[in-house]
């Protein structure tokens, strides 16, 4: 098995089952273009994510880690018309970009992005989301779980991404802090008794990844 089999077999899904989108579309160019990483999710891993949201009758999220609002779109998209998701984004120049590509899309109205540090903004939030999703730096992972634990309800999903690290998550003894931060993460869902959750490696055209989803029960 090889990244180059991952990647066709996404492909072959992606264009079976994820319909094209121009404004999904130039959110990805948006990511070439401005020569950023490439850490959005894949097209079928931002199905999934609105496919969670829309089977779960999600009408609030809160996104940490907006990047150029790729995921945003997928989430927002899974919205009713008077829903709403906010999106925290450290960067400015990725913020910039997010807020053209969402405003593309015909979301602006439902989607808030706040510029500036999640840790800060976290604290200011209301909530109840019925969805989080955790996709920023991984150091910080426990922090943001813990406060999309207070910013959460019964019935709410939270989802992280990039938990696998390669798969260095399984080594206890790893001294790099975003493993760390996974690692802390997954404990406190396994320890929480509000929380049923699991967690999911994938392999695709991003290579080898994956997601811990949780939902929050009374
Ligand atoms: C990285 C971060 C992400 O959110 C992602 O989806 C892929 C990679 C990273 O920090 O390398
Ligand atoms: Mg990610």
């Amino acid at each position: 098995m090889s990244q180059d089999q991952w990647g066709a077999v996404d492909d072959y899904f992606v264009s079976l089952l994820v319909p094209s989108d121009d404004a999904r579309d130039a959110a990805l160019q948006s990511i070439v273009d401005a020569k950023m990483p490439l850490m959005n999710v894949a097209p079928n891993q931002g199905m999934l994510l609105h496919l969670l949201a829309r089977s779960h009758g999600v009408r609030s999220i809160l996104e940490i880690g907006t990047m150029v609002g790729y995921s945003t779109i997928w989430l927002a998209r899974a919205l009713p018309a008077d829903g709403r998701l906010v999106t925290l984004e450290i960067n400015p120049d990725y913020a910039a970009i997010a807020r053209a590509n969402i405003e593309r899309a015909g979301l602006a109205n439902r989607v808030e992005i706040q510029v500036g540090p999640a840790i800060e903004a976290l604290p200011k939030l209301s909530g109840p989301f019925d969805l989080v999703f955790i996709d920023a730096d991984k150091v910080n992972n426990p922090a943001y779980l813990e406060w999309a634990l207070r910013l959460t309800k019964p019935g709410s999903l939270i989802i992280i991404d990039n938990v696998v690290r390669s798969g260095a998550v399984t080594d206890l003894n790893s001294t790099d802090a975003s493993v760390q931060g996974t690692q802390k993460a997954l404990a406190m869902l396994a320890e929480n008794p509000r929380i049923v959750s699991t967690a999911l490696q994938t392999v695709g055209s991003k290579g080898y990844d994956g997601f811990a989803i949780a939902l929050v029960t009374e």
